[in-house]
């Protein structure tokens, strides 16, 4: 859906922004950029929607040199959370929101009522937070509007330049809760740029690890977190990768033991003995973790499709599913490896 052909990026001072990129998101698939400030990843963005001009090479969305494309109508195809959300202070929240809309020559009560449509769709109820102006709003509520502008014309491409960087991070986990789930549903193609690697792994499908202007390595978080590429990338991912690979990491049946004579499941409020509930096959290693750590019995079950126990998980076995995780010939993540296919 966006294919990156060795692109260049130099500025008229010479600075060189991006050197030589080549990459391909997938249509419906969520792609994080992540890396030190100033690296390119605004740029790389930018040189999607044709904000920015590459200085060589070819940028192709939907199959097509957007080179060639009207801006104006490449942009109706391609939301944009810009950094730093950049609404429109003089304007309500709802117009704010049919900002698209309205450019795009909707009627004004249709533009409205899709406006309120996707604050609904965000968490903001358009009756109480309609006809406010952004500086009436949290940080976190203007970054719902930020994101619920962009959707408003139903792209299929959106572009989002730090689009939760500038709330605290409880509030920032229940926004990318809340996007996960709303990707889920509309999916679309995302290329999403963070400097916050923790916020790199849990949103993006695959990722890319920028260095000064280049992709040093770009996988799934599972991947990137299990075999960094480069010592730079082991460097930027953190000493702590394995811990965090533990959120991408999901539960499989080769990690449980059987379990003799099988924990009766009584389903949600814990098994018997102050058990654990039991937690289905897929639930990532880190959440299983939190549970098991809840407990005292070292062991959880864990139940298949159909709602019956297929073994436990025991402390061993969350031990020998990193090492599963970890064998670079086996890239299995919650992201998924194969790219838009999120289960
Ligand atoms: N218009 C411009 N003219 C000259 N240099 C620029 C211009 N815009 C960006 N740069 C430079 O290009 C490089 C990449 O900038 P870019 O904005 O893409 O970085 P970034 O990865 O988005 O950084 P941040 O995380 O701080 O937003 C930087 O060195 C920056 O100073
Ligand atoms: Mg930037």
């Amino acid at each position: 859906m966006i294919r990156f052909e060795r692109v260049t990026k130099r500025y008229d001072d010479g600075t060189t922004a991006v050197d030589d990129l080549s990459f391909e998101v997938a249509e419906g698939e969520l792609v994080t950029l992540v890396g030190p400030s100033g690296c390119g990843k605004t740029t790389t963005m930018m040189m999607v929607n044709r904000l920015v001009e590459p200085t060589s090479g070819r940028v192709l969305v939907d199959g097509k040199d957007i080179a060639g494309v009207d801006p104006v109508a490449l942009r109706r195809k391609i939301g944009y959370v810009i950094q730093q959300v950049g609404l429109f202070p003089h304007r309500t929240v709802l117009d704010n929101t049919a900002t698209v809309p309205a450019l795009l020559g909707w009627k004004k009560a249709a533009a409205r009522a899709r406006a309120a449509e996707l604050l609904d769709l965000v968490g903001l109820d358009p009756a109480v937070y309609g006809s406010r102006y952004p500086a009436q709003l949290s940080g976190g509520q203007r970054q719902r509007v930020g994101v619920a502008r962009a959707l408003a014309a139903d792209p299929p491409v959106l572009l989002m330049d730090e689009p939760f960087g500038a709330v605290d991070p409880v509030v920032r986990e229940r926004l990318q809760n809340e996007f996960l789930a709303l990707q889920a549903t509309v999916r679309k193609t995302v290329l999403l740029v963070t400097h916050d690697i923790e916020e790199a792994v849990r949103m993006g499908d695959r990722m890319a690890v920028y260095g000064q202007g280049r992709i040093e390595q770009f996988d799934t978080p599972a991947t990137v977190l299990g075999s960094p590429a480069t010592p730079y990338v082991a460097d930027f991912v953190g000493s702590d990768r394995g811990l965090k690979r533990l959120a991408v990491t999901p539960v499989t049946e080769a990690d449980l033991d059987p379990a003799p004579g099988l924990d009766p499941v009584t389903g949600p409020g814990g098994g018997a003995d102050g058990a654990p509930a039991p937690v289905p096959l897929g639930t990532s290693l880190k959440d299983a973790l939190a549970v098991l750590l809840q407990h005292d019995t070292g062991r959880l079950t864990v139940t298949g499709d159909d709602g019956r126990p297929l073994g436990v998980l025991t402390p061993a076995g969350v031990h020998r599913a990193l090492r599963r995780a970890s064998a670079p010939s086996e890239s299995q993540g919650l992201s998924g490896g194969s790219g838009p296919d999120r289960p």
